[in-house]
């Protein structure tokens, strides 16, 4: 069902100086930073050869990475997100496997203009994974 491996996203408590670092010290190719308000949060996507890093920063008062800085308020990795080709499809095939969705269980715009859904850390062994439509 998933495919490759779209981005490895970091939330960062500094979106600046996390771009800053991976642009001047890692010497990556660095995107602009872009506002997500639907999700709470600022990101800057590195574009690697194999797959991106997406940074994530908090966006607003309710930000659901807001509590992830909390406990852990230099940063880490927050989610792993799949390639899928019908993202329906995949949602219904995890459901039926027992799988939780997050939300809604309705599709949002992710950060591609893609639709994308994620799925709940407790089922994939403490792993956010967000899939991505693509
Ligand atoms: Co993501």
């Amino acid at each position: 069902m998933i495919g490759r491996l779209n981005h490895v996203a970091i939330a960062v408590p500094d979106l600046q100086a996390a771009a800053r670092l991976y642009r001047d010290t890692l010497g990556a190719k660095v995107g602009p930073p872009q506002d997500e308000p639907d999700h709470g949060v600022r990101v800057v996507f590195i574009d690697l050869p194999n797959t991106k890093i997406e940074l994530l920063a908090p966006l607003g008062d309710n930000s659901p990475i807001a509590g992830f800085l909390q406990k852990s308020p230099a940063g880490g990795i927050h989610h792993l997100c799949y390639e899928v080709d019908d993202i329906l499809t995949a949602r219904d095939q995890l459901l039926a496997k027992g799988a939780r969705i997050l939300g809604t269980g309705e599709p949002k715009t992710g950060a591609h203009g893609k639709p994308v859904l994620f799925l709940h850390p407790k089922d994939f062994n403490g792993t956010l994974i967000e899939l991505e439509e693509t």
